[in-house]
């Protein structure tokens, strides 16, 4: 059982998320709350702070909190002058990401980021939640026969199964920058379940996003078997949905957690900051 000395915590629901009231992010430097935060990561998997204000250093720097800045990070634009920190901005004509799916981020990559730290600037004034669900509660749910089966599984992870294209699509030159991304991005292999390296919880590591067949299936037996797991992440007890406000921080833990982002807010403004951080071994 955790305990906590410095944190106040609130659960968000019972299987997955807090919120972590009473705490200035800007200023964490302090080894023993780093260490709570750490474990409180590892415990509720996403965590939400309101009221934050963080200049993009200080995001920086709550990143390294729970691991490196510089590792994978995805296609977003980048803030002028600081390359970790990716750009999510929706406005009228302006690009759409296909982050409405549910994904792991970057699961198409050998080393995926351990985790993020998402900091909204501008939010709609309705719309644009953004949703986790736990990747541990799904196998926790699943029958013993069905887990030790899927535990002997293993599963391809594609870029070019995502939803980006859709996005190169957008960009002027994007049939040339996607070719060049797909050839950087060849097709990876990861277990179906993993074990968590600092909970050591057994999890289901799939997404609707990035993983595009089971290997040893045939494609129709492997489509049905990722279609009911990809079901399960559906659930409602599964999942945390936030409601975002301006200067909230969501920080996940990109092993144990499948999120999306809600794409109900036509083209109105929204703009957040995000910065992934990883290991080097994830798992
Ligand atoms: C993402 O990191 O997938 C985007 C999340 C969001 O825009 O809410």
């Amino acid at each position: 059982m955790s305990s906590y000395q410095l944190l106040n915590i609130e659960p968000y629901t019972p299987n997955i998320g807090a919120t972590i009231l009473d705490v200035d992010l800007a200023h964490i430097g302090d080894e023993g709350l780093r260490s709570e935060l750490r474990q409180a990561l590892a415990q509720y998997q996403v965590l939400f702070f309101r009221k934050q204000t963080l200049t993009p250093e200080q995001q920086i720097e709550v990143a390294k909190i729970f691991g490196d800045p510089d590792k994978a990070k995805a296609f977003f634009p980048r803030l002028e002058n600081y390359k970790v920190v990716e750009v999510i901005e929706t406005k009228p004509a302006g690009h759409r990401y296909g982050v409405d799916q549910w994904h792991v981020d970057i699961s198409f990559s050998a080393n995926p980021p351990t985790g993020t730290v998402l900091y909204s600037q501008v939010i709609p004034p309705a719309g644009g939640d953004t949703l986790w669900g736990s990747s541990t509660a799904v196998f926790e749910s699943l029958p013993k026969s069905l887990q030790l089966y899927l535990e002997e599984l293993e599963a391809v992870h594609s870029f070019e199964h995502s939803g980006w294209p859709g996005y190169f699509d957008q960009l002027e030159n994007g049939d040339e920058l996607y070719r060049k991304a797909r050839a950087d991005h060849l097709p990876v292999v990861h277990p179906v379940v993993r074990t968590h390296p600092v909970t050591g919880k057994k999890l289901i590591y799939v997404n609707p996003n990035f993983t595009d067949r089971i290997k040893g299936l045939s494609r129709q037996q492997s489509d049905a078997l990722l279609s009911f797991l990809f079901a399960q992440f559906q659930r409602p007890e599964f999942q945390a949905r936030l409601r975002w406000e301006k200067n909230t921080v969501a920080i996940w833990d990109n092993r144990a957690t499948v999120h999306y982002a809600t794409n109900d807010y036509d083209s109105q403004h929204r703009l957040l900051h995000r910065v992934t951080f990883g290991e080097n071994q994830a798992f």
